[in-house]
């Protein structure tokens, strides 16, 4: 089987080293890192003009301007939503509408077009305050405060599009709602799903969960807390009624169903879904599954995934190196060195995710993230060592990473961590 990864980052460099160990791949766009990968080429040119029996669409943007229903409109078999379910990530609106119509627990919320209306809410709210860009912000779009002032300012930098132009003219306020945060990605067919193993991203840019929230700056899997009684109630009570609403309104979603979830008291809820691999989720994801992955992907894109868990084995723990000023103004142009080194160390793969190679042949930083270094082991304390050993070999001016990726929950202590994890 030949199988298109449409994309640029560390997600698609997992994806692609993943799908290479069952089929030969080709990427595109790829990156410096995707290009030396074994049994993986690179094209500069457009998904549609690839030939492969599966395109696997990677980042969110092309699916919400509707690069899945483009290709199949030309017979092409796809993983990943059409421009209709890549709304759920497209308007955190039209997210927050369906849920609340599925009956999913989520926060409570109103969304806003006018300063005013959203300044007058968030003055009725006890805070800590929540405010969301609706439209694609690069997981950047979400200020959590407990200022009221900051969460006025934020509201009125947002809805005059000063800090993210249209994705900001309109905004979603919310509940702030407290526990530890999990990522479940289930790949659906558009009727049934399997389950994917849960991972935990750390979102904020600094150790112990300070500094701005971040495209993802590390992450884990398997995460404590993540019981089979959990994940029960998250497919129960959040995946299966989002499905089946996406099915009432006509919605054929085949692809990745990403749920944002908090570990709350009251149980589960919904803070967001994505509809692709979650970056870096798929760096520590992927490589624990122990099935054929093209073939799964296929059974998805084709309408037959059945339901269950996909298989898994061992734990995995990545780092991800951001460039200086990630995530508010990166840096770029360093040379990166140590990489061969960091390479060697046993159970650790280096993928790229914003890096170029010029004439001279030097590496350098070309995006916030560079790189996303995951280690794999028998638990999550030797993964997590395996990828700080590879981590300790690499250098670029102004390195930015956190130190304490898997030794503890973003948000705090892991409920139920004696329980049995996946
Ligand atoms: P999102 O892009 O919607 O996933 O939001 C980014 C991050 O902001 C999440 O991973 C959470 O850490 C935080 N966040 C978003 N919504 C809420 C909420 N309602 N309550 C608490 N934290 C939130
Ligand atoms: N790691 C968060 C995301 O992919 O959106």
């Amino acid at each position: 089987m030949r199988v298109c990864v449409v994309g640029s980052g560390a997600r698609e460099h997992a994806l692609a080293v993943a799908l290479a160990r069952s089929a030969s791949v080709v990427v595109t766009p790829g990156n410096p890192g995707i290009a030396e990968s074994d049994g993986v080429d690179v094209t500069g040119a457009p998904p549609v003009e690839v030939g492969a029996d599966l395109v696997v669409v990677g980042p969110e943007a092309p699916l919400v301007a509707g690069l899945a229903d483009e290709l199949r409109s030309r017979g092409r078999r796809v993983l990943g939503p059409g421009r209709d379910g890549a709304r759920l990530e497209g308007s955190k609106a039209f997210m927050k509408e369906l849920a609340t119509a599925a009956g999913v627990p989520t926060a409570a919320w109103a969304s806003f077009g006018r300063a005013d209306d959203a300044v007058s809410f968030l003055r009725s709210l006890p805070g800590p305050y929540v405010v969301k860009t609706d439209g694609l912000a690069a997981g950047k779009g979400v200020l959590v405060t407990d200022e009221l002032s900051e969460a006025v300012a934020d509201v009125e930098a947002k809805l005059s599009g000063a800090s993210f132009g249209e994705a900001g003219r309109r905004v979603v306020v919310e509940e702030c709602l407290a526990g530890v945060e999990l990522s479940v990605l289930a790949l659906c067919d558009g009727e049934r799903f399997v389950l994917l193993p849960p991972a935990q991203d750390h979102k904020r840019l600094a150790d112990g969960d300070l500094g701005p929230n971040t495209g993802g700056m590390g992450a884990f899997s398997p995460v404590p807390g993540a019981s089979d009684e959990v994940l029960g109630r998250v497919v129960d009570e959040i995946l299966e009624p989002t499905v089946a609403e996406l099915r009432r309104r006509g919605v054929d979603y085949r692809g990745v169903l990403y749920a944002g979830l908090m570990l709350t008291e009251d149980g589960p809820k919904l803070i967001e879904y994505n509809v692709r691999f979650g970056d870096p989720e798929a760096e520590v994801v992927l490589p624990r599954c122990t099935v054929d992955l093209a073939e799964l992907f296929l059974s998805a894109a084709d309408g037959r995934v059945g339901s269950g868990d996909v298989p898994v084995a061992g734990a995995a723990a990545c780092v991800v190196l951001a460039a200086p000023g990630y995530p508010a103004a990166p840096v770029l142009g360093g040379a990166v060195s140590g990489l061969g080194s960091a390479g060697e160390v046993e159970g650790v793969t280096v993928y790229h995710a914003g890096t170029t190679r010029g004439e001279d042949g030097v590496l350098r930083v070309a995006g916030g993230r560079v790189l996303a270094v995951t280690g794999v082991g028998a638990d999550v304390g030797e993964a997590r060592s395996r990828a700080y050993e590879a981590v300790r070999r690499v250098g670029f001016e102004g390195m930015q990473l956190r130190t304490d990726i898997a030794s503890t929950a973003p948000s705090g202590e892991w409920p139920g961590a004696k329980e049995g994890a996946r």
